[in-house]
């Protein structure tokens, strides 16, 4: 299994525990991020093993990132000869480790398959897009990727199994409530909570510059944990934050399940934060013009915002006084998506017990 982003070391705690029970795995870590509370913390709170490789790829252009990759990791996949290689999501890492394992003709599984925004701009959705047309097991978390696949003529291999997310959350929660509150954490309702980091918000002055004027111009404190990248394109342009805008670093995933689950509202534009307030039933405004997850529009509790200030501020006002209602699990299943992948996969490897990461041995 292949992982290197944040939001994949959460996909990979419950799949990994699952896929260990029938399969060997190689986990392999490209190293895309690297800092402490961007990729050790969330192996230490969720307990994923250690990675068997760990190729400190670190940051670079995308052209440069996705190309080290991809010869580290031929490299791993040419020596170790999995019989199969899992990737997961739409990152940079993600793409290299399909690719990788495609050219040296090892089948690949795409957990998270057939999500698109049908934004050609966005990384993510080349990421992922490819990614897809690159695998033999698609699994998908909801009917609709089923059918974003079928559109592009890819109906083999393809199964709905829910969200791994929905997992990770059922796994995790209790634990997270358990705990302290995360330091500086507002009161239960009297916050919201935001999470900004996609190139195309971030590293475009402009937007940035309205993104946090909005979430300064909220009724209540915006706790906003702040992303690397997001940090670095504000400490650039010199930015000074006012209001009731509170930031903070990085949250842990149990602080992230807390403060998620206790805010007002959600402002993001990360896809992974839209698909945890959802399950936590807290409404959402995304901060994009699209998204993958179109059951939460649908469900009213989730709105597009774009990067207008009068825009969020309306969504925001109309989430609070509208209180819409939904059920997760509907969308995203029980929390049993993990166990679906798992089984899949052995039953592809041929075997309950057959080795992937070493054929022959
Ligand atoms: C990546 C993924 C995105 C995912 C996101 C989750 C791609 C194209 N994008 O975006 O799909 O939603 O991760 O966070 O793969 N940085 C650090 N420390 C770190 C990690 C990153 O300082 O631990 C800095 C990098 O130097 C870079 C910036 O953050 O300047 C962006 O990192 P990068 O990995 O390129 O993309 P993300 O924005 O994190």
């Amino acid at each position: 299994m292949v992982v290197g982003a944040r939001p994949q070391f959460v996909k990979a705690a419950p799949l990994s525990r699952a896929l260990r029970r029938r399969v060997r795995q190689v986990l392999v870590h490209t190293g895309q991020h690297y800092d402490r509370d961007m990729s050790q913390a969330f192996f230490d709170e969720l307990g994923i093993p250690p990675p068997d490789r760990h190729l400190a790829v670190g940051s670079a252009s995308h052209g440069a990132m996705t190309g080290r990759m991809l010869e580290a990791l031929e490299a791993v996949m040419v020596e170790t000869r999995p019989r199969l290689v899992v990737v997961l999501g739409d990152t940079n890492s993600t793409l290299a480790g399909a690719l990788a394992a495609a050219k040296l003709g090892i089948p690949v599984a795409h957990v998270e398959a057939g999500l698109r925004s049908y934004d050609p701009a966005m990384p993510e959705e080349i990421n992922r897009r490819l990614t897809d047309h690159l695998s033999r097991l698609l699994f998908c978390p909801t009917p609709t990727a089923v059918a974003n696949l079928r559109a592009e003529g890819i109906t083999r291999g393809v199964h709905r199994v829910g969200d791994v997310m929905m997992d990770a959350v059922r796994q995790n929660l209790a634990r997270a409530r358990r705990r302290p509150r995360p330091p500086g954490a507002p009161a239960s309702r009297s916050y919201y909570l935001a999470t900004l980091h996609r190139q195309e918000n971030v590293d475009d002055p402009r937007r940035l510059t309205a993104l946090l004027g909005a979430l300064e111009s909220l009724p209540h404190p915006t706790v906003l944990p702040l992303h690397p990248r997001t940090r670095k394109a504000i400490g650039r342009l010199g930015l000074r934050t006012r209001g009731l805008l509170r930031l903070r670093a990085p949250a842990t995933y149990l602080e992230m399940l807390v403060l998620v689950s206790g805010a007002r509202a959600v402002l993001t534009d990360s896809g992974g934060v839209q698909k945890e307030a959802f399950i936590l039933g807290t409404p959402c405004v995304t901060l994009r013009e699209t998204t993958e997850w179109v059951e939460t529009l649908e469900a009213g509790a989730n709105r597009l915002a774009g990067a207008d200030p009068a825009r969020i501020r309306r969504a925001v006002r109309d989430l609070e006084r509208t209180r819409p209602r939904w059920s997760a699990g509907r969308v995203y299943g029980r929390g049993q998506a993990s166990e679906a992948v798992a089984r899949l996969i052995s039953r592809f490897l041929g075997s309950a017990r057959t080795d992937v990461t070493r054929r022959g041995r």
